[in-house]
């Protein structure tokens, strides 16, 4: 009789644990699409499909809120920032024009610079203080500066900017953080 009640309430308490997470990633789910419709809208340049495509590289933001979504913004960009300052250096170990050197040299501390700044990014927005957002917001638009500063540079000395792909994809993914951050 007990092993009979206990099998008879095994499926359906899991079953309501089901529709309760259910419920949860569904709700979040749309937070997620919620604030790329509001980026999609700001930015119709880049769009929505591209902002939930952005956050989907981190499975963490289907369960999170909007705070929790700028945290990963900045982590995902953090990475972007970190693997294009490796690629920046495996090019300056290759390139033998001096012109595309100087301009990599620029870049590499911009990028770099990047990186610590998208790290304080997330401490600010994870401390989630009115001081911690606003100064992650700086953090972030600091960080923005990074990619057209890099191609300003290269425009400047005359050659063509080996790195064009690696800073449009890096002012994209800043826009979606910037966008998200600002409205907390
Ligand atoms: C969120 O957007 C995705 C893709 O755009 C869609 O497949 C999904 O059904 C949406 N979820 C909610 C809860 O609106
Ligand atoms: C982030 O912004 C704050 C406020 O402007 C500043 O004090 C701090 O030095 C910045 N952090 C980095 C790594 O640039």
């Amino acid at each position: 009789m007990i092993s009979r009640t206990t099998k008879a309430m095994g499926p359906s308490q899991a079953l309501s644990g089901l529709a309760l997470l259910l419920l949860l990633v569904a709700s979040s789910a749309s937070v997620l699409n919620d604030t790329c419709k509001s980026f999609g809208a700001n930015r119709k340049d880049i769009g929505y499909d591209y902002c939930v495509k952005f956050f989907q590289a981190d499975k963490a933001s289907a369960i999170a809120d909007k705070r929790g979504l700028a945290v990963i913004a900045a982590k995902i960009i953090k990475a972007t920032a970190s693997s294009t300052d490796k690629r920046i250096s495996a090019l300056k170990a290759s390139v033998k024009d001096k012109k595309v050197r100087s301009g990599l040299e620029d870049c590499d501390d911009l990028y770099s610079q990047a990186v610590d700044e998208l790290d304080a990014a997330a401490k600010g927005v994870a401390a989630g203080t009115p001081q911690g957002l606003q100064d992650a917001v700086t953090n972030l638009s600091a960080a923005a500066d990074a990619p057209q500063t890099c191609e300003t540079g290269f425009q400047e000395l005359g050659v063509k900017s080996p790195l064009a792909a690696e800073d449009f994809e890096f002012t994209k993914e800043v826009a979606v953080a910037l966008d998200v951050t600002s409205s907390l």
